[in-house]
């Protein structure tokens, strides 16, 4: 078995941060190493405890003075987008209409559904982003395009066909019949592939008849174990809309409540505008609020409450994202920039140690999935972005006075991207120095 050494300072998380001085919260190597075999980390820590472990002709790669950190999780967006951002529109609804649903047609062509599948994961390693939580398209071909992708590239996603039965271009619609067998067989055919996960999807109850939602209750019934994913309470408009689609509901999270679609494994996209009643549901339900700040600037949505929801009696889970292609950035680092901002305005910090663990471990435990990737733990996956922080020029001047770590995450959360990400690590194999080669 071929052993691989990678050595350079290390950072991983153990739990959230509780203030920027909560240096229990992570481990941190100044010279660290990781001891990598078959694709999974079998020894972390200093580089000569590490060495010393190490069979004697491990193969040895020095990232220093880079800092290696766990391969970033995003935790929503839809790879049928990559050509709808940047789309001039006034709101939710009026991008979704002009532009997402005549673009997310044309994924009915499996040419180009795969050309796309492919740009994407170039993108996704590109940013140093090793595992996403992804819409494809209503067409199966979507899927499958997507999930052949990640099984090639060695990829732990997780990804669903989205279910869509209304209030969208016919060539964009399912049946709830055409919906149940086409998730059925996505999951026959990829759930449990490589590393793939399979996703019950109902893109919003805006697009779901009731028949619809009473599909996805089903499928949950059959498959306990998966994620489910949708989106809730992003746009007033939406949620007025919503409320005339299902009046028997108390509210929107309700809508989603009846059909038994709460649950640990549910991933709520947005999320900015519950009550306090709704915040209670997620919360008693383990439910997670998915916060996407690039894309709640961008469409004017309003300013996810991180921390009324987090700080609350009943707290909820949450997670971060990107949410191509109403999110401006494949970057979790642009991404993260843009969360401070949004709590800079709300009164509130979000300090780099928070950010970095939001990337990382937090949103793998947002998946559950905190065992296999999100930190550098022995036993798990060898997923890594290793971070330059003098990227650039103006990166290279502001380093120089950079004298910690919190500084150092700061830089590159503050002026990073994807020219910030100097390798990613997929399974133990340099990936973005590969591009384009295999
Ligand atoms: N709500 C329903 N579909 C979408 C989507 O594609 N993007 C966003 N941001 N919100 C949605
Ligand atoms: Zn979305």
């Amino acid at each position: 078995m071929t052993s691989t050494l990678i050595r350079g300072r290390t950072l991983s998380f153990r739990r959230a941060p509780e203030s920027i001085d909560d240096s229990g919260a992570y481990t941190y190597e100044s010279d660290g190493a990781l001891l990598v075999e078959a694709g999974v980390i079998t020894a972390a820590g200093t580089y000569a405890t590490v060495r010393a472990a190490a069979p004697e002709e491990v193969m040895e790669i020095d990232h220093r003075p880079h800092l290696i950190v766990p391969g970033f999780i995003d935790t929503h967006l839809h790879f049928p987008q990559m050509q709808v951002m940047a789309s001039y529109a006034a709101n939710l609804l009026e991008w979704l209409n002009t532009y997402t649903f005549p673009e997310e047609c044309r994924f009915v062509e499996t040419a180009h559904a795969e050309r796309i599948a492919t740009r994407f994961f170039d993108e996704m390693v590109r940013h140093g982003t090793t595992t996403a939580t992804a819409y494809c398209s209503v067409h199966k071909a979507s899927a499958d395009a997507f999930f052949a992708e990640s099984l090639r590239r060695g990829m732990c996603m997780v990804a669903g066909k989205v279910m869509m039965d209304r209030n969208a271009p016919q060539g964009l619609l399912d049946t709830p019949q055409m919906s149940y067998d086409e998730t059925r067989a996505v999951i026959a055919d990829w759930h449990g592939k490589g590393r793939n996960h399979v996703a019950i999807t109902p893109r919003f109850a805006i697009t779901s008849t009731p028949e619809q939602m009473a599909v996805a209750k089903s499928l949950l019934c059959e498959f306990p174990d998966l994620h489910v994913q949708t989106h809730l309470s992003e746009n007033r408009d939406e949620i007025a809309y919503t409320s005339e689609l299902y009046p028997e509901a108390k509210d929107y999270t309700d809508v989603y409540a009846r059909y038994g679609l709460l649950g640990p494994k549910s991933l709520f996209g947005h999320c900015i505008h519950l009550s306090e009643r709704e915040a209670d549901a997620m919360s008693e339900t383990g439910s997670v609020a998915v916060f996407c700040p690039t894309s709640n600037l961008f469409l004017g949505s309003g300013l996810f409450p991180l921390r009324a929801l987090t700080r609350r009696e009943k707290p909820v889970r949450v997670s971060i994202a990107s949410d191509i292609g109403g999110g401006t950035s494949y970057s979790m680092l642009k991404t993260l920039d843009e969360a401070y901002k949004i709590l800079q305005l709300q009164g509130e910090r979000l300090n780099p140690f928070d950010s970095f663990y939001m990337m990382t471990r937090g949103n793998a435990e947002a998946l559950s999935l905190a065992d296999r990737i999100g930190t550098l733990e022995p036993g798990t996956d060898a997923d890594l972005a290793v971070l330059d922080m003098a990227a650039t020029p103006a990166m290279a001047l502001r380093a120089e006075v950079v004298n910690s770590l919190a500084d150092e995450l700061f830089l590159l959360q503050t002026m990073g991207d994807d020219r910030s990400i100097f390798e990613t690590y997929v399974a133990g194999k340099p990936a973005k120095s590969t591009l384009g080669t295999t």
